[in-house]
């Protein structure tokens, strides 16, 4: 048995585990020893993505094909999971699809967001959280954006999700570090994931530029997970605050604004972001 496999227990769970940062945190977490449930949509994907852990790490892998934008997923994903004892979670799904303005989206896709990325997020921390704090050990990641640290054009629902995220990812810290169970609000850059590649395609944009490797930034967060509350992968300083925090939040969401229409003019002229 691992380290990690005794402090947290023997299962875990990703949610949004079948490609990008996901498959590469389910991968991670049975490299060390632990049994994973697989949480998406794709169930092709889902299931090729099992079946390479399975054959790679010979840990033992479920797959629940769940839409986590729909509600009842986690009362779903719950049932299916009954009778394991789930050590670490890892709610990783949460990626925009399109960076457009507010109105140019419609409700029903924001509210999709909202409730895959804020509701379905807080429900699978209250009904996993519980059972690690009552056993008194346990692991939890929310990865979260460098959207979360101030609003900007093209990133309202989104980055409000991701906010909520990280304080969500803070607060619980607080309350459950003198408890046995360790939370980690990760925060990411712009990372090469499936994902990633499909909303740079679909906002009509060139692909490139300095892209974390998914890879890295599960190994990184899963040896420091007991580091939190906070990462932020790819800073000199992963534990410290907002690369904003000298501004006022006007011009913060200013920067914000321009960092994002800076990068698609960048992408546009070929240079990639
Ligand atoms: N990639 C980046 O540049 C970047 C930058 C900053 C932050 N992040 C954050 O990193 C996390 C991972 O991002 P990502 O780029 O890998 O893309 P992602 O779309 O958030 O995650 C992909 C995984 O989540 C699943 N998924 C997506 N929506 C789902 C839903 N409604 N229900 C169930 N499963 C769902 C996907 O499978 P299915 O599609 O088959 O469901 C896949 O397994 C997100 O929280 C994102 O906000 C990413």
């Amino acid at each position: 048995m691992t380290s990690a496999t005794s402090a947290y227990g023997p299962w875990g769970i990703v949610a949004g585990g079948s490609d990008g940062v996901g498959v590469a945190f389910a991968h991670g977490m049975a490299s060390r020893g632990i049994n994973v449930v697989l949480v998406a949509r794709r169930v092709p994907v889902l299931e090729a993505a099992a079946d390479d852990i399975r054959s790679r790490h010979g840990v033992e892998v479920r797959t629940v094909a769940l839409d986590l934008s729909a509600s009842g997923a986690l009362s779903e994903l719950e049932a299916a999971t009954a009778g394991l004892e789930v050590g670490l979670l890892v709610y990783n799904a949460g990626a925009d699809t399109r960076n457009v303005d507010f109105l140019d989206k419609d409700l029903g896709t924001h509210l999709e967001l909202v409730h895959r990325n804020c509701t379905a997020v807080l429900e699978a921390a209250y009904r996993f959280g519980a059972p690690m704090v009552a056993r008194g050990r346990g692991g939890m990641v929310l990865v979260t954006s460098g959207a979360a640290w101030a609003g900007g054009a093209t990133l309202a629902a989104y980055g409000a999700s991701k906010a909520f995220d990280l304080v969500l990812a803070e607060s619980l810290w607080a309350e459950w570090r003198g408890k046995g169970v360790d939370v980690l609000g990760l925060v990411l850059g712009r990372t090469d994931t499936p994902s990633h590649r499909r909303t740079r395609a679909a906002d009509g944009e060139s692909y490139g530029g300095d892209l974390a490797d998914p890879y890295d930034v599960a190994e990184e967060a899963l040896a420091h997970l007991a580091d939190g509350p906070t990462w932020i992968h790819g800073s000199p300083r992963p534990t410290g605050g907002s690369p904003f925090g000298a501004l006022s939040r006007r011009d913060a969401v200013l920067a914000m604004s321009r960092g994002a229409a800076a990068s698609r003019e960048e992408s546009e002229s070929g240079a990639g972001r």
